[in-house]
């Protein structure tokens, strides 16, 4: 059998993204990398329920009462305990510090429901992006996949994928276009590449 990358998915919501990782592997498309655990930073996440249905290892490492330190040491044993060569971000409410990205230098990828350098860094985080890009009033926005590094939202660009605004939309209804015609897309697709990439050594 071919060697593939062992990749985590850190979440901690819905999942949807997750979801759209899960398919494109069982469509077998992710042919550079395997999902081997999922790491959840809020305890009941529905992306757990996807996991679990999809019999890959689910986990969660609550961020509450814990120091970034402590929160973060906890992830690393789990992502040394799977043996993670690349992590995906989808839909992680946390913020990593410089300590740990730089262990997983051009390892880390991350999806962002806007195009960058618009709506992005601290404080603009799911629905927030879509609410910021409305009352802006642009006419097109999209989702950004990145690699991660101690600037929030601040990495090399992977891929993007623009999304038109349309007359009338609440920030649910963009959040969902912006989802379904780009995140969904661009996330599974810039994972197949990454991994790629480190399996033929370029990164
Ligand atoms: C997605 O829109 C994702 O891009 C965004 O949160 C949503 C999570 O949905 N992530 C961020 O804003 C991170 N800065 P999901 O749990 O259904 O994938």
């Amino acid at each position: 059998m071919e060697k593939k990358v062992k990749v985590a998915v850190l979440v901690s919501g819905g999942g949807t993204n997750l979801q759209a990782l899960i398919d494109y592997s069982l469509s077998g498309k992710l042919k550079s990398g395997e999902i081997v655990k999922v790491i959840s930073s809020k305890e009941g996440a529905y992306a757990l329920t996807r996991a679990e249905n999809a019999n890959i290892e689910g986990v969660t490492v609550s961020r509450k009462g814990k120091t970034q330190q402590e929160f973060e040491k906890g992830i690393l044993l789990e992502l040394a305990n799977c043996g993670a060569e690349v992590i995906v971000l989808a839909g992680f409410m946390c913020i990593l510090s410089k300590d740990f990205t730089d262990k997983y230098v051009d390892r880390i990828i991350n999806v962002h429901p806007a195009l960058i350098p618009s709506f992005c860094g601290e404080g603009y985080y799911g629905l927030k992006v879509h609410e910021a890009a409305l009352s802006y009033g642009v006419k097109v926005t999209g989702a950004t996949v990145h690699f991660v590094n101690e600037i929030a939202d601040g990495g090399k660009i992977i891929m993007q994928k623009a999304v038109k605004v349309k007359d009338g939309d609440t920030p649910e209804v963009l959040q969902k276009r912006v989802m379904q015609e780009a995140e969904w897309k661009i996330l599974p697709a810039s994972l197949e590449m990454v991994c790629k990439k480190v399996l033929k050594g370029e990164i």
